[in-house]
């Protein structure tokens, strides 16, 4: 059921996104996602740049259809605030978004606990 094809979802894989129009309509996520959309480091608001098209755009018609429990984002999901297209737009626009090699690296302190992970 958390996969299926239906409502916003198929309609925003198929849609062709504008990456420029989804940098515009980006403006209301930056708030929380940052002005690059890299998030924050503790992963509160998790990075959105350079995220797949795809992915980015399941997160979201989830989150607007109530699959994907955010209360934070329920307000910013809805239909009257980020249309269908826009939710194409705005995955393009993130998905072509570079994100810098030191993202998300820690300090190299505990090598031989992450290889054993
Ligand atoms: C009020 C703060 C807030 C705003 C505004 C907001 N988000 Fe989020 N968003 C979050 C939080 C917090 C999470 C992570 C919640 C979780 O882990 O379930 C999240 C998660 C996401 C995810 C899932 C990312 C992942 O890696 O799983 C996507 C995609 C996303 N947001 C896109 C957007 C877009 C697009 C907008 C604007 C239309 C937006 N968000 C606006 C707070 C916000």
């Amino acid at each position: 059921m958390w996969n299926e094809r239906r409502g916003e979802k198929p309609l925003a894989l198929q849609a062709k996104g504008d990456p420029l129009l989804g940098a515009i309509a980006f403006a209301v996520c930056q708030g929380c996602h940052g002005m690059e959309a890299l998030g924050e480091v503790d992963g509160t608001y998790p990075r959105l740049a350079g995220q797949h098209a795809s992915v980015l755009i399941k997160q979201l018609a989830d989150v607007g259809a109530g699959i994907r429990d955010n209360r934070k984002m329920y307000p910013f999901a809805e239909e009257h605030v980020v249309t269908t297209q826009e939710l194409a737009d705005i995955a393009a626009y993130l998905s072509a978004l570079s994100v810098t090699e030191e993202h998300g690296i820690g300090p190299g302190t505990d090598l031989e606990r992450g290889r054993s992970l």
